[in-house]
């Protein structure tokens, strides 16, 4: 059975003291025993806030990690020094640096490579913008960010791997996918996976929506049979509305 999951994504949201204060009100809240509730914070915070949720449910993530190993890669953090600071996952190729920070799939896919050797969970970002959508090659977008960021993983490391689909129109609009539009594509997307990987790797991997996923739509949207949870952005900065996500499955 596949995971149910709530991550927060916080981006660049937060100073060090107000991180640490949201992940005590996250763990001071009842968490169902069946979701399972990452918080992906800003490097800097990486280590304080895994010592707030320590011996709770709730886990965290780092929101990228470089795509080189070591070395001479000023202001870069590897995926090595992540997982030494006692982090489980990694979100990567999030819509905002591929844009912003020109992220390939190519990239993309050197980031998962060594995201896993070093024994992080990847959450892996793909999604299309709006002309992509309406001019109908959406499905085509969604096949190449997989098949090139992530299908030249083995079965043993792509069952490591959480998909986010995050619609970029729907990231920070307030333009939520309608419920169909969500299970349209991760239906897609779970056909995929089946196709290259069998049938029940499909069933078992765990497909998160993202996009101006707030409490008062998660319950439809997670209401759907391909739709295992959210990557949250705006809505997980107030610990309140955050478990009201977790809570609407
Ligand atoms: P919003 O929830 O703010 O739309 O952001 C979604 C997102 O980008 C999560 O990674």
């Amino acid at each position: 059975m596949r995971k149910k999951i709530v991550a927060g994504n916080w981006k660049m949201n937060n100073t060090l003291q107000e991180g640490i204060q949201l992940a005590k009100d996250v763990c001071n809240k009842t968490i169902p025993q069946d979701v399972k509730v990452i918080l992906g914070t800003p490097f800097i915070h990486l280590t304080e806030v895994a010592k707030v949720v320590k011996g709770t449910p709730v886990a965290v993530a780092a929101q990228n990690c470089a795509d080189k190993a070591a070395g001479a890669y000023t202001g870069e953090v590897s995926a090595a020094m992540i997982k030494s600071a006692g982090i489980e996952y990694v979100i990567l190729g999030h819509s905002e640096r591929r844009a912003y920070y020109g992220e390939t799939n190519t990239i993309l896919a050197e980031k998962v490579k060594l995201a896993l050797e070093n024994g992080l969970l990847p959450i892996f970002c793909i999604g299309e913008v709006l002309e992509e959508r309406e001019s109908g090659i959406l499905f085509d977008v969604i096949k190449k960010q997989l098949e090139e960021g992530l299908f030249f993983l083995g079965a043993d490391e792509f069952k490591k791997v959480v998909i986010a689909y995050e619609p970029v129109w729907a990231i920070g609009t307030g333009k939520v996918a309608t419920p169909a539009q969500a299970q349209e594509m991760h239906a897609y997307i779970r056909q995929q996976v089946a196709a290259k990987y069998g049938n029940t790797m499909a069933d078992d991997t765990t497909i998160l929506y993202g996009g101006s996923c707030k409490a008062s739509n998660a319950g439809e949207l997670f209401a759907n049979p391909d739709v295992d949870g959210g990557l949250i952005g705006g809505a997980s900065l107030k610990a309140d509305e955050f478990l009201g996500i977790v809570n609407a499955f």
